[in-house]
């Protein structure tokens, strides 16, 4: 396997290089669920700079370098760091990219992580960029689909707000390489920027726009919801507007087809109701876990460990 050098974004990924990452999870994931041990990554080190907060993200990083026998070092809070001394981003990745061998960066700035690749000496993995882009969700999104679904064929929602969020964004990019239908369901204000359904169109793929789930709920193989970004929305007011728009419930999907996988990359507010947890559709949980085995291959694929 060859090392890549930075994980920034799914677009440029052809399906041969997804395939190859997904296929590598699957032979980890035993050691993932604890069933076996391993210490491949013995002697690696991991950084962990987190502009945001996270618990999936950041969490599933250190379980899956623990399992294969790296280490962690993290930066902890910005407080904490010398940034709130007024450091600039290029400098501490400068810094700590000499301190560890591949960098996970999360940062409130879209575009952040492909700067700090300019500046790094070991390989940065984007943790989320703003509203840019979050490649490894989209690949334990794949791996979940392929799991527990079927990535051949697929009819898929993506839902909620797709103006904001980073994950629909990476994860339209990467299921054009398998030929999905995407149905984007949205408010009309929080659309999935047209530059990217021009972008995806021009990949020949079938994309439907829709405002209301009831389009699409009872065609599609699994529905890809997500929350409404307070944080992203420059006007407090245009996100009162919106904030409620959209939510699952078990009346919603009363007639939904018997396989139909309900996905969100969590956290959730309240666009899916608890009830929904307990039906055979929610997936979203064993996607947190997915996040695990999937990390496992991104940092063997970035450490040049071959498995
Ligand atoms: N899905 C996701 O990125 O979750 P966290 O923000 O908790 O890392």
């Amino acid at each position: 396997m060859q090392p890549l050098h930075h994980i920034i974004s799914t677009r440029e990924y052809s399906r041969e290089m997804l395939d190859e990452i997904l296929e590598t999870a699957e032979k980890l994931e035993p050691i993932a669920r604890g069933e076996r041990t391993s210490k491949i990554l013995d002697g690696k080190v991991l950084a962990l700079l987190f502009f945001e907060p996270s618990t999936r993200t950041r969490m599933s990083f250190e379980t899956a370098m623990i399992r294969l026998g790296g280490q962690i070092i993290n930066m902890g809070s910005v407080e904490a760091s010398s940034i709130a001394k007024g450091e600039s981003l290029a400098d501490t990745i400068r810094v700590v990219s000499r301190y560890a061998d591949a960098v996970v960066l999360r940062h409130p700035h879209e575009g952040a992580a492909l700067m700090a690749s300019e500046f790094s000496s070991s390989p940065i993995i984007n943790g989320g960029d703003g509203a840019g882009h979050h490649p490894t969700q989209t690949l334990l999104d794949l791996y979940t689909i392929k799991r527990e679904s079927s990535l051949d064929h697929l009819n898929i929602a993506l839902a909620g707000d797709l103006k904001y969020g980073r994950t629909v964004h990476s994860l339209c990019y990467a299921l054009s390489r398998y030929g999905a239908k995407i149905n984007l369901v949205s408010p009309p204000e929080l659309e999935l920027p047209k530059r990217m359904i021009d972008d995806l169109k021009n990949r020949n793929i079938k994309i439907h726009v829709t405002h209301a789930m009831e389009d699409v709920i009872e065609e599609v193989d699994v529905l890809y919801m997500t929350r409404i970004q307070k944080e992203r929305f420059p006007d407090p007011a245009e996100f009162n507007r919106v904030s409620n728009s959209m939510r699952i419930t078990e009346e919603l999907i009363r007639n939904c087809k018997p396989n139909l996988k309900i996905m969100h990359p969590l956290p959730r507010v309240n666009e899916i109701a608890p009830g929904v947890d307990k039906t055979p559709h929610a997936a979203y949980f064993k996607q947190a876990f997915y996040g695990i085995p999937v990390r496992m291959a991104i940092l063997c694929k970035v450490l040049g460990v071959d498995i």
